[in-house]
C-alpha cells in the first residue's frame, strides 16, 4: 500500500478527531489534532495576557509567539498523542470551556496560523498522516489524496460536546455549549485568513444520524479505495 495524506475538516464537534484517531490506528498512520495546537497557543495567551473579555491584543499575541513550543507525546493507554505546551502536558486544560470560548479569536491571527501551518506541514511531510482541523484540505495539504468534510446538525454536535464535557465532570450547561458551537462555527467560517470552507475536491460526510461504528466502516471503505 502507498502512504497517503488524509485531511479531515469540518465544523466544531462533528466527531472529526474520534474518526481521525481510529483511522490513524487502523492504517498505522500518524494522527495530528491541529485544533489541539490552536488551543494550546490560546491557553498560553490566556495565561500571559490575562484576557477575561475575549479581546486579545493582536500585537501582544504576535510578540509572544516565539516563546511557544508545541509537541505531541503518544500516550499508550489512551492511544493518541497528548498536547504539550513548553514541555507541560496541557491535554486536559485545553479542552476547558474557557479555552473553547477564546480559541477562534486567537486562531484568526494570521501569524498564529502561519506558525502552526508550517509545523503541521512538517509533521505530515512523509505522508501516512491523518490530520484534522478546519483548513487541512484547503491550506495545509491542498494535495491530500483524501479529503473529508464532516458535518452534522448544530443540535447534534452540541449534544455530543455536552455529553463529552459532562462525562469528564465539567460544570457546563447545554445552552452554553450550543452557543459556543454556534459562535465558533461563525467565527471560523467568516475569518479572513483560511476560513473554514469545504475544499472543491472534498467528500462531504454528514454523520447526524450515524453511530460511530457505522461512520467508521464507511470512512474505511472510502479510504481503502484511495490506497
Ligand atoms: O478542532 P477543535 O474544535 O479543537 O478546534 C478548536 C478551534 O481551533 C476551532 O474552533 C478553530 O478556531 C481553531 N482551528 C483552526 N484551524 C485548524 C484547527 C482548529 O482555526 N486547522
Amino acid at each position: 500500500d502507498k502512504k497517503i495524506t488524509i485531511a479531515i475538516d469540518g465544523f466544531s464537534s462533528t466527531g472529526k478527531s474520534t474518526v481521525a484517531r481510529r483511522l490513524a490506528k487502523e492504517l498505522e498512520y500518524i494522527y495530528v489534532d491541529t485544533g489541539a495546537m490552536y488551543r494550546a497557543v490560546t491557553l498560553y495567551m490566556m495565561r500571559k495576557l490575562f484576557v477575561s473579555d475575549g479581546n486579545f491584543d493582536k500585537e501582544a499575541i504576535v510578540r509572544h509567539l516565539p516563546f511557544i513550543s508545541l509537541h505531541f507525546e503518544f500516550d499508550e493507554e489512551l492511544g493518541y498523542g497528548h498536547m504539550f505546551l513548553n514541555n507541560e502536558n496541557v491535554e486536559k486544560e485545553i479542552r476547558y470551556m474557557e479555552v473553547s470560548q477564546h480559541v477562534s479569536k486567537v486562531s484568526a491571527v494570521p501569524e498564529v496560523r502561519k506558525m502552526l501551518v508550517k509545523q503541521q506541514q512538517e509533521m505530515g511531510k512523509n505522508r501516512g498522516v491523518v490530520m484534522d482541523g478546519r483548513d487541512i484540505g484547503t491550506v495545509v495539504f491542498p494535495d491530500a489524496e483524501l479529503k473529508l468534510f464532516m458535518t452534522a446538525s448544530t443540535e447534534k454536535r452540541a449534544q455530543r460536546r455536552y455529553d463529552e464535557l459532562k462525562g469528564r465532570g465539567d460544570e457546563v450547561n447545554f445552552e452554553q455549549v450550543l452557543q459556543n458551537v454556534k459562535d465558533r462555527d461563525y467565527m471560523d467560517s467568516t475569518r479572513d485568513d483560511s476560513p473554514l470552507v469545504m475544499a472543491d475536491d472534498a467528500i462531504e460526510f454528514d454523520n447526524s444520524e450515524m453511530g460511530l461504528d457505522e461512520q467508521f466502516d464507511k470512512i474505511v471503505k472510502i479510504t481503502k479505495d484511495k490506497i
